[in-house]
């Protein structure tokens, strides 16, 4: 096991990838290394939004990564694999999972799992990763304007034990990881695709320009949206310059 060979636990935190990171800069610190906690009190999320978590409720991890095999410029097969772990993880409790590009993870239309995915680069090498990744468990009210969180107790009615879940977690993160390892991109990029929120289904987007009717078809290799107009023309996008709209 990779994912997982090591656990650093802590009650508390500003951010397990603030100190991850920190962690990586100071110590050698082994690949697979999970730095969790119960609370953060400055968790982070995208675009640097806060990440919502209630105290001792859902999993907030960090991954530290050494994925030199990855070129920077197939950065996103990182955050495919992460994605897909945590789908592999939600399906053993519940169903109608997908993965708002470009790593968001849903079930229906709400957001149970965010991913904060920071890559350390120099030059032609990824020298670190640090993947951050909160999925509401346990949680039954969420009080920050975040549009649309959900936890598994919401869905299920259920309460889970989150110890049991880290370690499903893990292996399911780990399993993924090591088709990243043995270079078995195609499987991780088909099955990343079968999962896509929206994928084939006509709605409305917005870029700079204007609101559009389209379908997505694909994500590029390099992390792109591909995004059909209704007369056929298709364009690329990438991380902010598009908005799903309802
Ligand atoms: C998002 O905005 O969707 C990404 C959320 C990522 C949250 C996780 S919680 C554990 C890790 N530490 C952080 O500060 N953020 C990530």
């Amino acid at each position: 096991m990779i994912i997982g060979s090591k656990l650093l636990f802590y009650k508390n935190l500003p951010s397990t990838n603030t100190f991850a990171a920190a962690m990586v800069r100071e110590n050698s610190v082994p690949e697979g290394s999970i730095i969790i906690t119960d609370y953060q009190s400055a968790g982070r999320g995208q675009m640097g939004n806060r990440w919502e978590s209630e105290e001792n409720k859902n999993l907030l991890i960090s991954i530290v990564l050494f994925p030199s095999m990855i070129h920077p410029a197939e950065q996103f097969l990182l955050s495919t694999a992460v994605s897909l772990g945590i789908c592999d993880f939600l399906r053993a409790h519940t169903g109608e999972i997908s993965i708002k590009w470009p790593n968001d993870i849903y079930v229906k239309n709400d957001k149970i799992a965010g991913i904060l995915i920071e890559n350390s680069i120099m030059g032609d090498i990824i020298e670190h990763t640090i993947a951050g990744i909160g999925i509401n468990i346990n949680q039954e009210i969420f009080i920050s304007n975040a549009p649309n969180p959900v936890s598994l107790a919401n869905i299920t009615g259920k309460q889970y034990d989150l110890t049991e879940s880290l370690s499903l977690l893990a292996s399911c993160l780990d399993k993924r990881y090591k088709l990243l390892i043995s270079e078995n991109y195609d499987i991780l990029r088909s099955d990343y695709l079968s999962l896509l929120y929206r994928r084939d289904q006509w709605h409305k987007y917005q870029d700079q320009a204007e609101i559009f009717t389209g379908r997505i078809l694909k994500v590029s290799d390099t992390g792109r949206l591909i995004i059909e107009r209704e007369d056929g023309s298709l364009n690329e996008y990438d991380f902010k310059e598009v908005e799903f709209l309802l």
